[in-house]
């Protein structure tokens, strides 16, 4: 029978391959672990709502239910809180970066930025949802973080990560040393490395696109749909349409089959939907570290300036190949 290994053993057996902090950025990890256990048990109740009560009312207890995508976000904050590993927090569910300002904390190395739920529509229809993060060090010394704390390019994260609350629950993650999966296993509440360095294919047969807004495209997306749907046996064309809602389902089937994953500017969203700092960047820098490529139809998108906490993109990744060939579309007809 072969051993397991947990996240925790796995993150304390690499952290020789962190070129500073090495414990802790560990313990933040492994902080990040324990906050995802606690969401997916929430998210696994999801469905018994109707008979416990609908977000928004009291519970049984007296206790007034609570959205998951708020929910979610209240776990991972107080578990970064604890830990004291980091001092800044980016969320898609507040306005403003949170700096935590505890004595453990205040002067803490690392930054957070994260998407709590993505995918939070899924929830009332049993469909994957995931959760996104991204790890930065602190630029400032000591004392108050500072907003260029918070808004640091993609390519200097040093670590992200995602989870996914599908029919089984998975923690993906780099540090920029490769890309390693862990499965949870609810019988003994641990991750375990079930997917150990995860390469996406250079190729794939699977677009990710909400083709209800095909009209609003740009010339070059509608061109690289085309591209997909023309039969040509030499290329496997047709390819396979696969839309879930969820980011992170998206991608994380794309990663281990081939695929891209596309949300361009639209008509009514002109910079893109998806959020650059905590939506984006991480899934880049997870996809590139695969071997994948991410870009927003012209440019890298771990080289895009960060001037908003909440600063949309267009997005394109997946499969390198794929991606480059849509790149190739963007420019020739947009
Ligand atoms: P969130 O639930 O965090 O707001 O993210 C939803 C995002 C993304 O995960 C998904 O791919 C996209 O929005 C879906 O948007 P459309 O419904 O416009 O296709
Ligand atoms: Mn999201
Ligand atoms: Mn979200």
């Amino acid at each position: 029978m072969t051993a397991l290994t947990t996240l925790g053993q796995f993150i304390i057996e690499k952290q020789a391959d962190f070129p500073y902090a090495k414990g802790e950025l560990s313990r933040l990890l492994r902080d990040i672990g324990i906050a995802a256990k606690i969401v997916n048990r929430e998210v696994n109740k999801a469905g018994l709502m109707d008979i416990l009560g609908d977000a928004g009312s009291i519970n049984i207890q007296g206790e007034s239910q609570k959205k998951l995508d708020v929910f979610a976000n209240e776990q991972f904050i107080s578990a970064l809180k604890s830990g004291g590993e980091c001092c800044v927090v980016v969320s898609e569910e507040n306005d403003e970066y949170l700096y935590i300002d505890s004595e453990i904390s205040k002067d803490a190395k690392y930054i957070v930025a994260m998407d709590p739920l993505d995918g939070s529509s899924n929830i009332d229809v049993n469909v994957s949802v995931g959760t996104i993060f991204s790890i930065f060090r602190r630029k400032s010394k000591a004392g108050e973080a500072t907003m260029e704390d918070a808004l640091q390019k993609g390519i200097d994260q040093v670590a992200a990560g995602y989870i996914i609350y599908g029919s089984s629950t998975m923690l993906v993650y780099t540090t920029g040393k490769g890309v390693n999966g862990f499965t949870l296993d609810p019988s003994i509440g641990e991750f375990c490395l079930s997917h150990p360095n995860m390469t996406i294919p250079e190729d794939g047969y699977i677009y990710s696109i909400n083709e209800g807004y095909y009209t609003h495209f740009p010339d070059g997306v509608k061109k690289y749909i085309k591209y997909c749907q023309v039969e040509d046996v030499a290329t496997q064309r047709p390819y396979t349409s696969r839309y879930t809602g969820s980011m992170v389902a998206d991608l994380h089937r794309n990663m281990i089959k081939g695929g891209i994953f596309i949300y361009p500017i639209t008509a009514q969203a002109p910079n893109g939907k998806l959020r650059l700092v905590y939506e984006c960047n991480p899934m880049a820098f997870i996809i590139e570290q695969a071997g994948g490529f991410a870009s927003n139809g012209y440019q890298r998108i771990l080289t895009l300036d960060v001037t908003e906490l909440h600063q949309r993109s267009a997005i394109f990744i997946g499969s390198a190949n794929m991606v480059k060939q849509a790149e190739e579309m963007m420019k020739c007809f947009s």
